[in-house]
């Protein structure tokens, strides 16, 4: 169905720390909305917001129409204790949510309850929406889907991979056929092939999509607009057609910021200047007239005059200089930036592994793997999805033992 997320005004705190200040945001079906920002500046939290899941302080959400399915994805999955890949599944698709509901709306007209009929029928129609009598097949055909493998829903997904976590969140997406979406970090861990599933799926569903993400060459590809959160303001600022509009609009928004300031910087050193000037000129000029011993009364007079107007002069440049209007300096930006420490070298060979073999436990086993690194070289790994990247970096860097 077609719906929309109204959030006008919204203003939260975490304690005394302002978060988002005055943040307005429609979310409609078709949309396909990027947040970017430094870390920290409060994407997580909007998201939250829009889907319900916090309460702003000041501001309104609304949801139109109120029954419109709105899923949220969180940065991190969540794992329980105990939980199977399909327990996780049916607990984010809301599938779960769905049979108890109808299972206890079922026990209320059994009981006879007066408004158990209107009930029932909510439940079934989410029940029969979300497709949870067939879960169990649509599931296992979205975990091939996602490379994850038809036969390991009944896996503990406690055990699970960062990027095998990360399917598991995509399958989770698609088979929930939300009306709105609100994806937090979606591209994580995900390797190329499940990034690409993810445009696609992005890219071709009606529904409407606010994502955060990192990863501009996806955004590049997917969103239709851009808001972003100003770290000083606290605001967020839209911006449409898509991210190299964004790109353009941002830095045309510099240009005209930084004129501004070059601008009002001038205009103050010149009236600086000119209140200084005249000041120390008509200061001087009274000092002269009475150390002059001039006798001629009109000469006198006529050279306080002067130095007087002098000082009239320099009065109005500081009136001027304080009626200016300040233009602040435009701030840096939050452009990514890492600095590592230098160490002294090491040693020409700085890794080797022979033949290591690291067994999980859990079904999953790495190696034999043989790999060597000399000082200076940068080495990629890459590979698909839980085939033990991370787990050779731990072999690399001495936390598991082969
Ligand atoms: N439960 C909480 N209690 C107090 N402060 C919090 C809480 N959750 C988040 N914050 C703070 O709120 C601010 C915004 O956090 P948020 O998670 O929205 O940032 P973000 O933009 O999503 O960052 P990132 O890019 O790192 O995911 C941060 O300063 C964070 O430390
Ligand atoms: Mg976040």
């Amino acid at each position: 169905m077609s719906a929309q997320i109204v959030a006008r005004n919204l203003s939260f705190a975490h304690g005394p720390e302002v978060v988002l200040a005055d943040v307005s945001l429609t979310v409609a079906s078709g949309h396909r909305i990027g947040v970017v920002g430094p870390n920290g500046v409060g994407k997580s939290t909007l998201l939250r917001l829009l889907v319900g899941d916090l309460e702003p302080e000041r501001g309104t959400v609304a949801l139109v129409p109120a029954d419109a399915r709105v899923g949220h994805l969180t940065q991190e999955l969540d794992v329980r204790a105990g939980e199977t890949i399909a327990d996780v599944i049916a607990r984010r698709t809301g599938a779960d949510m769905a049979q108890r509901e109808l299972d206890a709306s079922m026990r209320a007209m059994a009981a006879g309850d007066a408004d158990a009929a209107d009930r029932y029928s909510a439940a079934l129609e989410t029940w029969l929406h979300l497709g949870v009598a067939d879960l169990d097949a649509t599931m296992a055909e979205t975990l091939e889907r996602v490379g994850l493998g038809a036969d390991r829903a009944d896996q503990p997904a406690a055990t699970l991979s960062g990027g095998e976590r990360a399917r598991v969140n995509l399958a989770s997406v698609l088979l929930a056929g939300f009306d709105l979406l609100a994806l937090d970090e979606p591209t994580n861990d995900l390797d190329l092939a499940g990034l690409a599933l993810l445009e696609h799926f992005l890219v071709h569903s009606p529904a409407g999509f606010v994502l955060i993400s990192h990863d501009r060459a996806f955004l590049e590809r997917v969103v239709t607009s851009v808001v972003e959160i100003d770290e000083h303001a606290r605001t967020a600022t839209r911006y449409d057609g898509g991210w190299q509009a964004y790109l353009d609009a941002r830095a045309a928004a510099r240009r005209h910021a930084e004129e501004a300031f070059a601008g009002y910087v001038e205009t103050r050193d010149n009236l600086r200047g000119q209140a200084q000037q005249t000041r120390e000129w008509s200061a001087k000029g009274i000092g002269k007239v009475k150390r002059s011993g001039e006798t001629d009364k009109f000469i006198r007079h006529w050279n306080k005059a002067s130095s007087e107007k002098l000082a009239g002069k320099a009065a109005r440049a500081e009136k001027a200089l304080e009626r200016l209007d300040v233009v602040d300096k435009p701030w840096e930006g939050w452009d990514l930036r890492l600095d590592f420490a230098t160490t002294g070298r090491s040693g020409d060979e700085v890794v080797s592994l022979r033949d290591v073999v690291v067994d999980h436990g859990a079904g999953f086993t790495l190696g034999p793997v043989t790999l060597d690194i000399g000082y200076g070289e940068r080495v990629a790994l890459v590979g698909p999805n839980g085939s033990g990247k991370t787990t050779t970096f731990y072999a690399v860097a001495g936390l598991v033992t082969p």
